[in-house]
């Protein structure tokens, strides 16, 4: 019986009920570091270098989670892929973290 195993699952349904997730759950659970990493370009670009491209805008939390729901393609060999399935609250809630990274 592996008891660190259902720790673990008793501790992530709590919170899953107890209250919203973070941004950083977010992230996992729908699966952006596929493609991405806080720290270094893989597939897409690294979080940090999103933040310091948009630093200083102030429409900034709203453009990111537009992406992250329509996708891009800004002619790159790769494209980020839609998520329709992702509400604008979370949308928002990754983008303030995705903004808020620093090097
Ligand atoms: C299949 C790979 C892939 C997945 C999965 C993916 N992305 Fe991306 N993402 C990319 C690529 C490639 C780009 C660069 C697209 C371009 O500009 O052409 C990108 C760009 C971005 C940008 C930069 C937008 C900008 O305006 O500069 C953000 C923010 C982002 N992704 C967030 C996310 C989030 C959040 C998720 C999870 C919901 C996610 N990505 C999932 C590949 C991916």
């Amino acid at each position: 019986m592996n008891f660190g195993f259902l720790i673990l699952a008793a501790m992530m349904s709590t919170v899953g009920v107890a209250r919203a997730q973070g941004p950083e759950a977010l992230l996992q659970q729908y699966k952006c570091y596929i493609c991405h990493a806080n720290n270094e370009t893989r597939t897409g670009p690294a979080y940090i270098d999103v933040a310091a491209k948009y630093r200083g805008n102030p429409r900034a939390v709203a453009i990111v989670a537009a992406v992250v729901i329509r996708g891009a393609r800004s002619g790159g060999p790769w494209h980020m892929p839609p998520h329709p399935e992702i509400s604008e609250a979370d949308a928002k809630k990754m983008a303030r973290y995705i903004l808020s990274l620093k090097k």
